[in-house]
């Protein structure tokens, strides 16, 4: 099972500042040194955090998946098929979303996702569709010619109890529905460090997509050296 990790969430805290740090290819080279398998990043309509230059950056130093999350539109298939991403996720996006809230309504855009997939696959680049954990929504995927599912795994990671059962029930019969008919399957949001083991001991997964979790580990993680580091330099040239 492969771990894709998504840095937005490191261009976010660069945007809020306006500034070059931190950097999400650097946070990406460190990620793959952990283990990253691949590397996920959501070019937004309102680049509100990646920006275009991130993109072509990771596609031109990163040697793992490359997945490229975006929104159905002419705007993100003409960048994805000159960028050419080893893999394109698409995504519902809304403006004032804080981050991607549920899987695509296929029942609605079914011709606009479609006609995104041909565009797409046509070019050689694999397109998983990032979907509600629903078996119609799999089969649907199936139908317009997605060669991969991401199941969306955020009402699991933030319900409790009965009900986080009861979801968890809904996202492996969505996977176990995929496998079944062909599809590579995928999982992701709201995955962290106490709720991802149910998720990864699901059979026939073929990667997890994390961001939000490791990069709030990461932070906790590097505190202490960032602190210790700057009180060495201060002590140093304290007179
Ligand atoms: N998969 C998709 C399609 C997403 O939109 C996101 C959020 O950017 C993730 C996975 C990762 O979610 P999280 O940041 O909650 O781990």
């Amino acid at each position: 099972m492969i771990l894709g990790v998504n840095v937005d969430h490191v261009a976010t805290v660069r945007e809020a500042r306006g500034e070059t740090e931190p950097d999400p290819v650097v946070a990406a080279d460190l990620a793959v040194r952990g283990g990253a398998d691949g590397i996920t990043v959501h070019l937004r309509e309102d680049r509100r955090h990646a920006q275009d230059r991130d993109l072509i950056t990771l596609r031109r130093k990163m040697s793992v998946e490359l997945n490229l999350e975006m929104a159905a539109t002419n705007e993100m298939i003409a960048i994805a098929l000159k960028v050419k991403p080893d893999l394109v996720t698409l995504v519902p996006e809304k403006r004032a979303e804080l981050t991607t809230e549920g899987g695509l309504n296929l029942k609605k855009y079914r011709k606009k996702l479609k006609s995104a997939i041909d565009a797409i696959q046509g070019k050689g680049i694999p397109v998983s569709l990032f979907i509600n954990p629903s078996v119609t929504d799999v089969e649907v995927s199936k139908e317009i010619g997605a060669s991969m599912v991401e199941i969306h795994t955020g009402l699991y990671a933030n319900a409790g109890g009965k009900k986080q059962t009861e979801e968890l029930k809904r996202v492996r019969s969505a996977i176990k529905k995929g496998v079944d008919i062909g599809l590579l399957v995928n999982a992701g949001h709201g995955l962290n460090y106490v709720n991802v083991k149910k998720i990864a001991s699901i059979k026939g997964i073929r990667g997890l997509y994390i961001g939000h979790g490791i990069i709030a580990r990461a932070v906790y993680d590097g505190m202490q050296k960032a602190v210790r580091e700057m009180k060495r330099l201060i002590k140093g040239s304290c007179k």
